[in-house]
């Protein structure tokens, strides 16, 4: 088994320049091989709305059901850096909700840090975290919860006052106790200032090369999510077609009788089947002896 990643360790690599890998995960099967893989930080994400359970959105998800996929994926992937997405209404009520709920991820899901949405309106929420000793990580540019605002999934700060809120909204969250800031659909050059101003490890999914690692949503990367393909989406396999080329090749055999063959059988014990044929021969029909 690996090291355990850690936050220091994330710092470690950050000093020296290495990039840091991230990719969301959220099932048992598909942890294992992230492991595996030594993927150094893994997102239960609430993208697991779209990609697992078909909603339009992340605001479906709730507490109780990333809390169940974290655990799955906590027992497949013991050494990375797991991080729990805090699902929408979890931490926008009240500090105190924030805290119990990020805490469940902590206790239940053996998480070892959290991740929330939201610019300098959170700040008193991260301060709160780390004040009870949870990490948080940062969210920063397109936040799926805030959809209804955004007005759909599109590209953030792209001009200079909002790419400037970005950039002032994540020296707040570091300053607020932020471990790390995920920088989502931005442009490269907005990427690069916040990663060029922070002392923290900043992320990109979507915001260009010059972030000190990158992130991509698992179901993107393997080509197993057909509803739409984000720009700075890179697809490694085409899932999507090889599964379904399985299920095709599946029903043709047993269209076919082709399935199952003789290596898919259990053979009787040697010997049995001539005493089976013996015991038949002689036997009345069962069905007879039970309706007299
Ligand atoms: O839920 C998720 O997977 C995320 C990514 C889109 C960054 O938050």
């Amino acid at each position: 088994m690996r090291e355990k990643v850690t936050i220091p360790h994330l710092m470690e690599k950050r000093a020296r320049g290495e990039p840091i890998s991230m990719l969301t995960c959220y099932d048992y099967p598909t942890a294992l091989l992230e492991e595996k893989a030594g993927v150094d930080i893994i997102l239960v994400g609430d993208s697991v709305g779209m990609t697992v359970y078909g909603h339009s959105s992340t605001l479906p998800v709730t507490m109780d059901i990333m809390i169940a996929h974290c655990q799955a994926v906590r027992r497949g992937a013991p050494g990375a850096l797991l991080i729990g997405d805090m699902p929408y209404l979890s931490y926008q009520i009240s500090v105190t909700e924030a805290v119990r709920n990020a805490g469940r991820f902590m206790q239940e899901a053996a998480c070892d840090a959290v991740k929330l949405e939201g610019g300098r309106s959170m700040a008193p929420v991260f301060r709160a975290l780390t004040d009870a000793g949870i990490p948080a990580m940062g969210h920063l540019g397109l936040t799926p919860q805030s959809l209804a605002m955004l007005g759909g999934f599109r590209a953030q700060g792209r001009d200079a006052e909002a790419a400037f809120r970005v950039i002032q909204d994540a020296a707040i969250l570091e300053q607020a106790g932020a471990f790390s800031i995920l920088l989502e659909a931005v442009p490269p050059e907005v990427g690069e200032e916040v990663t060029g101003r922070a002392s923290i490890p900043i992320i990109s999914i979507g915001a260009g090369p010059h972030c000190d690692g990158q992130l991509l949503i698992v179901h993107d990367l393997l080509g197993f999510f057909e509803a739409f393909t984000p720009r700075f989406v890179k697809k490694y396999a085409d899932l999507n077609r090889t599964v379904l080329e399985a299920f095709q090749s599946y029903l043709g055999d047993v269209a076919g009788r082709r399935f199952p063959a003789a290596e898919h059988c259990y053979p009787m014990k040697k010997g049995e089947l001539e005493k089976l044929a013996f015991l038949l021969k002689g036997s009345e029909d069962p069905r007879e002896e039970v309706s007299t």
